[in-house]
């Protein structure tokens, strides 16, 4: 029987989430995404009118099917949590159970179960500046939305997940790019240093108590939306070309198989990894 994802952080065919579900769509999964709440509308209707066709045909010919999509916003647990500027915001206000506890329990009155939950997600509103330079409130804002939003999503998640399944998050390199990363301000280094050592507490924690392998992909940089947002993703990627053992621009598939592969049985030990999936960049150390 086919595997069932859940997949966070799906909002067009440019990024990261996009790339895992075909990856896994392909290996004979079932697609679920959860998407931005304000950005649910437009991916929907690009959706319908058929725009992403083209990046929906799979390796057979065949097009990925999304079985359903879900309203998401990580940053929100339930509906105690959501403030009243954002209740009664007109991008949120047409649709419901959007926060964390609620997708969860709709994936479950849906489904029953899933075996697959990925995170492709993250936000800092203050990305653009420098640590130094950054507020308490946009560093806990990308902590918030970047790291926590993962924490949640498996606490929510795991007691519908079948066990010796997969979770599984998207960072990229902190430690050994200061080059680059010093420019990935307003605390997502810093987001991305928690989700770093969080892929270890949580595969212990997840693999004692559910039987659940928790690993991260730590992916080279890929133009997507939210790449292209922050400003010099052209930059990191004329960096990588450079002083990269693989000198080839990254495919967003290549960082799908991976997932594709660690979600397969094919990596049944392997658990609480951090897998650079980046042409080996991250072996080159600090200086380049
Ligand atoms: P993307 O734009 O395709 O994905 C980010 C998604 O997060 C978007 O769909 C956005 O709507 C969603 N999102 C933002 N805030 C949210 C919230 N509060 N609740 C729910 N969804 C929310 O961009 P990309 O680059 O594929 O990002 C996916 C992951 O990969 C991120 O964690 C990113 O940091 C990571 N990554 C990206 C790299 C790159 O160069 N593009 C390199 C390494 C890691």
């Amino acid at each position: 029987k086919g595997k069932r994802a859940f997949i966070a952080g799906v909002a067009d065919d440019n990024g990261y989430g996009w790339a895992i579900a075909k990856s896994l769509a392909a290996a004979g999964a079932e697609i679920l995404v959860g998407t931005w709440v304000p950005a649910l509308n437009i991916f929907e209707s690009s959706l319908r009118r058929g725009k992403f066709d083209e990046s929906r045909v799979l390796p057979d010919g065949s097009l990925m099917e999304i079985t359903k999509v879900y309203p998401l916003d990580a940053v929100f647990d339930n509906p105690e949590d959501v403030p009243e500027d954002i209740k009664t915001n007109k991008r949120y206000a047409g649709s419901s159970n959007w926060t964390v506890q609620e997708a969860a329990e709709c994936v479950k009155q849906d489904f029953g179960s899933i075996d697959i939950l990925v995170h492709s997600l993250a936000n800092g509103p203050e990305v653009t500046k420098p640590l130094l330079e950054t507020s308490r409130k946009g560093y806990l804002a990308a902590i918030s939305a970047s790291s926590y939003s993962y924490v949640s999503l498996l606490k929510h998640f795991i007691p519908i997940m079948n066990p010796g399944m997969l979770s599984l998050q998207l960072m990229t390199e902190i430690l050994n790019l200061q080059y680059i990363t010093h420019r990935y301000g307003g605390g997502m280094s810093s987001a991305k240093a928690a989700l770093e050592s969080d892929t270890r507490v949580l595969a212990f924690e997840a693999g004692r108590k559910h039987k659940i392998r928790v690993n991260t992909i730590s992916a080279g940089p890929l133009r997507s939306r939210a790449a292209k947002a922050i400003g010099f993703i052209d930059m990191m990627i004329d960096y990588s070309l450079a002083n990269a053992p693989l000198q080839k621009e990254l495919s967003a598939d290549e960082v799908g198989n991976t997932a594709a592969f660690l979600a397969s049985p094919l990596a049944s030990a392997i658990t609480g990894a951090v897998i650079y999936v980046d042409n080996g960049l991250n072996a080159m150390g600090v200086g380049v």
